[in-house]
Formats: C-alpha cells, sequence, structure tokens
C-alpha cells in the first residue's frame, strides 16, 4: 500500500522545512514591504499620539523578535543533541525539562505578558490625556458611506476632508448617523468607533503639514471599502483662511451656462438630499456642496475631485458605488455640461 509521506518522516522533514520555510520567510517579508509601500501606515507618525502607538509597536515588536530568535536557537539545539546524544538517558534529563517547562514555557512568558500589558497601559493612558479648553472642534458624523464634517466653534460644514492646524491639538468627537463605523487616521491615531446613539472623543494633532489619509475601519455595509477621507494638516494662517472660505456663501453665478446650471440644479431633486448655502437647497441627506469645487475628492475620497469624475459620479453613481444614496442624475449632454458649469463656480 502506498502511503502519503508527512512531516513525521524523518527523510522528508529536513526538504519540506528547506522548501517551505525560506520562500516563507521572504514572502513575509515581501508583504510587509508591500504594506509599507503608498499607503498610510502606523510605522510613519506624524503626531504624538500615532508616535506613542508606532513606539509600542516596535517594542512589541522587538520583543516578539528576540523571542523568536531564542525559541528557534532552543528548537536547533533540541534537534542536535536528540541526534547526537542517542546513549546516556537518565533521570536527570526529566528533572531538566521539568525546570526548563517551569521557566521557558510558565515564568518567562508570564513575565512577558505583564510586560507589554504595563507598556499598553502606559501609551493608554498617554493617549487619553487630554488638552482642556480646545481651540479647534471637529465634529464628525459617519454615513453610509461617507463623512459630515463640521467645525462647531466656526460654523463650517464640509464633507470627506478635514483641515486642521499644524502643531495644534484638535479635539474630534464621533458620531453616526446610521450603523458602526470607525474613524482611523493611520498617520496621526489608532481607531475609534462611531457608535449609534454615542458621542466618543479624542484628540489628533499632526506636528508636519501634510495630507493624510483617513478611512473607515469597521464594516458598514457593501461600500466600507470605499469611505475614505483626507486629512489637510497646513499653517494656521492657512487653515484660518480655509476657515474663512468655507464660511462664506459662494457668489451667485455670473456665467450663462452656469447660471442655467444653477436653475437645473435648484428645479431637480438634488435639493432635497444637497444643501447649498445662500440658495433653497438644504437637504442634508447627503454632503453640504456650499464649497464642492475646493474638495479635492469626490465620492468620499473615492475620486479625484476633476470635472470628468464629477460628470461620471452625477449620471452613474451606482456603477462607481453601488448601493449608496445617490440615484443618477438624469439630464442631456448639455445639461450635464451646465451642471458641472454651476458646480464649478461652488469654491
Ligand atoms: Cu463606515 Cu466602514
Amino acid at each position: 500500500m502506498q502511503t502519503i509521506p508527512c512531516v513525521k518522516d524523518p527523510t522528508v522533514a529536513p526538504v519540506f522545512q528547506r522548501l517551505f520555510f525560506i520562500p516563507g520567510s521572504l514572502f513575509f517579508i515581501l508583504l510587509l514591504a508591500g504594506c509599507a509601500a503608498d499607503s498610510p501606515s502606523i510605522l510613519d507618525p506624524r503626531g504624538p499620539a500615532a508616535t506613542s502607538i508606532a513606539e509600542l509597536w516596535w517594542l512589541i515588536f522587538g520583543l516578539g523578535t528576540v523571542i523568536f530568535l531564542l525559541v528557534m536557537v532552543a528548537l536547533g539545539l533540541a534537534l542536535f543533541r536528540r541526534r547526537s546524544s542517542t546513549a546516556s538517558e537518565t533521570g536527570g534529563s526529566t528533572r531538566n525539562d521539568n525546570r526548563v517547562i517551569l521557566w521557558a514555557g510558565i515564568i518567562g512568558p508570564a513575565i512577558v505578558l505583564i510586560v507589554i500589558f504595563a507598556l499598553s497601559v502606559r501609551t493608554m493612558a498617554m493617549l487619553s490625556s487630554t488638552t482642556p479648553g480646545a481651540e479647534f472642534v471637529v465634529h464628525v458624523t459617519g454615513h453610509q458611506w461617507w463623512w459630515e464634517v463640521q467645525y462647531p466653534n466656526q460654523a463650517v460644514e464640509t464633507a470627506n476632508e478635514i483641515h486642521i492646524p499644524v502643531g495644534q491639538p484638535i479635539l474630534v468627537r464621533l458620531s453616526t448617523e446610521d450603523v458602526i463605523h470607525n474613524f482611523w487616521i493611520p498617520n496621526l491615531h489608532g481607531k475609534m468607533d462611531m457608535v449609534p446613539g454615542q458621542t466618543n472623543e479624542f484628540w489628533i494633532q499632526a506636528d508636519t503639514a501634510g495630507e493624510y489619509w483617513g478611512e473607515c475601519a469597521e464594516f458598514c455595509g457593501i461600500q466600507h471599502a470605499k469611505m475614505r477621507f483626507v486629512v489637510v494638516a497646513e499653517p494656521l494662517a492657512e487653515f484660518t483662511a480655509w476657515l474663512d472660505q468655507q464660511r462664506a456663501v459662494p457668489p451667485a453665478p455670473v456665467d450663462a451656462l452656469a447660471q442655467r446650471g444653477q436653475q437645473i440644479f435648484l428645479g431637480s431633486a438634488c435639493v432635497y438630499c444637497h444643501a447649498v448655502e445662500g440658495t433653497n437647497a438644504t437637504g442634508d441627506l447627503g454632503p453640504n456642496l456650499t464649497h464642492l469645487a475646493s474638495r479635492r475628492t469626490l465620492a468620499a475620497g473615492v475620486l479625484l475631485n476633476t470635472r470628468g469624475n464629477l460628470a461620471g459620479w452625477l449620471t452613474g453613481p451606482q456603477h462607481i458605488k453601488p448601493g449608496n444614496l445617490m440615484p443618477p442624475t438624469e439630464l442631456t449632454g448639455d445639461e450635464l455640461q451646465a451642471l458641472l458649469a454651476y458646480l464649478d463656480t461652488l469654491e
């Protein structure tokens, strides 16, 4: 009868190990490298909260690496000794085995776990310490599948884009309009749930200017993966200029095409879901469009905010993000061009 060789077969084991250990390790390294390339990483911290989380990660990674190496050395020694000492098996080795089990199997791991627990508690304490009297508060509300962003003290409302001044702590209040979402900016902080009927708070701070991607980190429905946002950290002067611009009511369009586009917009179903300050569009089911043209992305970080992408989104939102609440807009080519010209004036 033919048998299937398995790992326990002494002739197969070394071949198996060599076959799988080396490519396995290479694959793991490549996997890590792939993660690091071009996507936001907790290992690239740009603020105090993210820095303390990254430090904890490196500490645990270092500890894990040392333990892994120790275990590999012990494994190597065990294999080597098993082969060389086939004779002289005495009662002494049983006592040794018991000591190894006690120290390496119970006391050692317990010490390691206690150290990791203490380090984690220290990091959690650092993250929960708050600075009272926040000058800037951002209230972010999760929706399926976009982010409503409000600055209550400055009477500013936008969507899917959060501007913050560099070097200042910002109090972020998090709630949700429907299901549980999770607010995560890997470069600036850990994850925080947005729970129905509850407001969670934490602090973010960016120490260097830049654009940081954020995303929803809790499965919240079919378009969970397309629920992204961008955080723009900029010098205080630029930030306050942005606030002023967002607070301003956009001027009425002067161009004839844009004027026609405004009539199309205000005469369509758009106004039941979207608001534009200074007009009779006051819907609040979808993102506020008052300064749509000033935003970097469309559809919650899915598309760059270009004229072509906006045209695609208006005419086929269900192709780009199936299941979202936006219905397609039935327009002729001329009407679409007019609507795009109007939306382009909402800076
Ligand atoms: Cu919102 Cu996942």
